[in-house]
């Protein structure tokens, strides 16, 4: 049973939703009319307040500013066809979010504050779900250092906040991706598996890199031997070989823990898949492929969804495929939206009610 919660709620005098499409919308450019704000001082989360969305007010020495004391969460809220709201594994992500806590040396959310919080702020703005195919509203709790010092430590105070994107697709085709063998991700004993800010700051230079010669994205391979594949930019992996899904392992900590991964491993076993988590390397995959029996691979994220992939280059070697004849990754892809949408059976109780 959770403790009510204390909050103060501000609404906006006039909504921009009048100025904004819903269709085609690109991926977090837009953001609806309330957003979630809470302080962490003395040892308490406070000032709890859904209040108009509203750019921050911050001093050039705000701790999240110099030292990177910042974490996130991205989860999405549907409506199906009845037009009634409900959010994607909200407590998945809720746990997932104190974990990156911990490991970034912050305070823990409350459950109150963070899913009581979200489900009245997206209530609030319920309106702003899309209900076109590949749309949903985009949630990003996340939190930062807030205090003024240049010290390096953890800081005292924190601001916790929660804003809504109503958003279109993250990949619009299928994806050409370039296993990286020269940076690197996380290591053992790292932050890999938090969703850590600097995670994916720290992703982007390599990324750029790949960018330049074609690639949307690149494959990270583990620290030591860049042989085991670990995750993509912004996506888990899984690839279909034979008659199993095989995708890497949590267990050194290098990965972050996807809800969308746990989602469609769980619905690959119920297609009947054998489903494999563990140490998977590039030499394996390549194997597979000559053989002929890599016959599908793909991404998941949250705002990813499932993104297919056309292309794998692994030093000059390049794998192609036509995504075209895929079933696998689309018959997922599908399953998963018709659970968002009500359409099928919400068998492991994914879907939360407003
Ligand atoms: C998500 O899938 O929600 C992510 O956080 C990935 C990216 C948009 C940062």
């Amino acid at each position: 049973m959770l403790a009510a919660l204390d909050m103060t709620i501000n609404k906006i005098e006039h909504s921009k939703l009048k100025d904004i499409n819903l269709q085609n919308l690109p991926f977090g450019k837009f953001f609806t009319d309330h957003m979630l704000e809470a302080d962490y001082e003395g040892g308490e989360w406070k000032n709890v307040e859904i209040k108009p969305y509203q750019p921050l007010l911050m001093s050039p020495s705000l701790a999240a500013l110099h030292y990177g004391q910042a974490i996130f969460e991205g989860i999405k809220a549907y409506k199906n066809e009845a037009g009634e709201a409900y959010i994607f594994r909200p407590h998945d992500n809720f746990r997932r979010f104190n974990i990156s806590a911990e490991r970034m040396a912050m305070p823990a959310v409350s459950e109150e504050i963070f899913m009581e919080g979200m489900k009245q702020l997206v209530a609030l703005d319920a309106a702003w779900i899309p209900q076109q195919p590949d749309h949903s509203l985009y949630i990003r709790p996340f939190m930062f250092s807030s205090d003024e010092l240049i010290g390096v430590r953890p800081s005292d105070t924190y601001k916790f906040l929660t804003i809504l994107s109503p958003t279109g697709p993250y990949y619009n085709a299928p994806m050409r991706i370039y296993v990286e063998e020269q940076y690197v991700r996380a290591v053992p004993g790292g932050v890999g598996y938090a969703k850590a800010a600097g995670n994916y700051g720290s992703a982007m230079y390599a990324t750029a890199q790949a960018k330049k010669i074609g690639y949307d994205q690149v494959l990270w391979t583990d620290a030591f031997e860049h042989k085991y594949v670990q995750e993509i930019g912004t996506m888990n992996v899984i690839f279909i070989i034979g008659d199993k899904a095989v995708t890497p392992d949590l267990g050194a900590g290098t990965i972050l823990a996807g809800v969308t991964r746990d989602s469609a491993l769980t619905l690959l076993q119920e297609a009947g898949f054998t489903v494999e988590q563990r140490a998977l390397s590039i030499l394996e995959i390549i194997d597979a492929y000559k053989a002929g029996i890599l016959y599908e691979v793909f991404g998941t994220g949250t705002a990813a969804t499932i993104s297919m992939i056309k292309e794998l280059r692994y030093k000059d070697f390049v794998m192609n495929f036509n995504t075209d004849e895929w079933r696998t990754a689309p018959t997922i892809k599908k399953w998963l939206n018709d659970i968002r949408e009500g359409k099928r059976e919400d068998k492991y109780g994914w879907m939360v009610k407003l």
